[in-house]
């Protein structure tokens, strides 16, 4: 029987094996991604902006890669620098986030940007500890941050990487109690000498080879250490716990056009769901069924006609609103609310439920100018 140093060895030897496969492979099959300083550039002597590190970190929290990269551009043509970024108007800030979703993000990262923008030289610490203390960073933003940016050897896990490790090893337990197992397995392999590259290159193998669903093993580099293949049932693992079932609230939203096509809208208060967050008026969102949520419950009496139902999905529950229309006068609008006129309503703080709603009373109208 093999001795524990024995095993130890042939496990490090796997490891590095893995790392140094995993690298290869992402020297000639990485992304090309807006925010990324791909290997041949780090190689000749560049480093990557922290800024864009960070912003991209946070977009692509809970976000796809293909949704977030137009956000991106957007975001560091018109705020190219964290200070730029500290210096703007939080409503503008709110508007160039509105469709990426989870807005506290966005109040996170304004503040972040201002409390970067106040410290010396308006860098970013360079350590995970440093990091975390910002607003809007946590442990897995930190890493990610830390390794790419700094080039710092930190532990980067997200369900790309859970997925990569489970994988990989055939861990069963499930998730989240095997985290600390995947995270020791993450730290024995990842290269000191390229940490950002490493971490990066795990994402790519998961984003795009080991997928969720039918992985494409064949064109895997690590298919020669993968435990997964050899039991011959990737798509086993990672084993999560089951689903709990989301419960559904349900109200009614009310689009209001004034003659010249103007929409009537309102701001959410600036905590909680959608904090800050523009809207048309509705009613409250509840989990009753009592009549709350027709349109005895309009704002205001109009000649308000039902123009379908919308569902959206939030984190915590699934939404219906039954959406209203009415074509009214300017000299409505209460306290509150005002008029966005066809042309303005794209730049809107409006959230995608929100765009939903507007759309089923307005084909076409968040959709212009775009
Ligand atoms: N997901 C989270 N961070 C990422 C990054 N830097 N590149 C690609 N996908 C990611």
């Amino acid at each position: 029987m093999a001795s524990p140093a024995q095993t130890r060895k042939h496990a490090d030897d796997a490891d590095n094996r893995i790392a140094a496969g995993l690298l290869a492979w992402y020297d000639a099959n990485h992304r090309e991604l807006p925010w990324r300083m791909p290997p041949r550039e780090l190689a000749s002597g560049a480093r990557p902006d922290p800024y864009r590190v960070w912003l991209s970190e946070i977009m692509l929290q809970q976000t796809t890669v293909e949704a977030v990269k137009p956000y991106f551009r957007a975001f560091v043509e018109k705020w190219p620098d964290v200070a730029a970024l500290a210096a703007a108007e939080t409503e503008d800030v709110m508007k160039a986030w509105a469709g990426l979703g989870y807005y506290s993000r966005a109040r996170n990262l304004k503040a972040c940007a201002e409390m970067v923008a106040a410290l010396p030289g308006s860098r970013f610490p360079e350590s995970e500890k440093g990091l975390r203390d910002l607003p809007g960073i946590g442990p897995y933003t930190a890493a990610a941050i830390a390794s790419i940016a700094f080039n710092l050897p930190a532990a980067v896990v997200d369900g790309n990487v859970e997925r990569v490790v489970t994988r990989l090893f055939s861990i069963a337990t499930p998730l989240p109690e095997a985290k600390p197992e995947i995270r020791t397995h993450v730290e024995r392999m990842l290269v000191a000498s390229r940490p950002g590259d490493f971490a990066q290159a795990m994402m790519d193998l998961g984003a795009t080879i080991c997928t969720p669903r039918r992985p494409r093993c064949m064109l895997c580099p690590l298919r020669e250490d993968c435990s997964a293949i050899a039991n011959g049932d990737p798509e086993f693992y990672p084993v999560k716990p089951p689903k709990a079932e989301k419960p559904m609230r349900r109200g009614a939203a009310f689009v209001a056009v004034a003659p010249d096509g103007s929409v009537l809208l309102r701001k959410r208060p600036g905590k909680g769901l959608l904090g800050g967050m523009t809207e048309v008026p509705t009613t409250g969102w509840t989990a009753r069924t009592d009549g709350a949520t027709g349109e005895g419950s309009a704002p205001f009496p109009a000649a308000w006609q039902r123009k379908g139902t919308i569902t959206h999905v939030f984190t915590h529950f699934s939404l219906e609103l039954d959406v209203f229309r009415a074509e009214i006068d300017r000299n409505v609008a209460t306290d509150g609310q005002f008029w966005s006129a066809p042309d303005e309503l794209n730049g809107e703080a409006l959230p995608t439920v929100m765009k939903k709603v507007i759309e089923a009373a307005i084909p076409g109208a968040t959709k212009r100018g775009r």
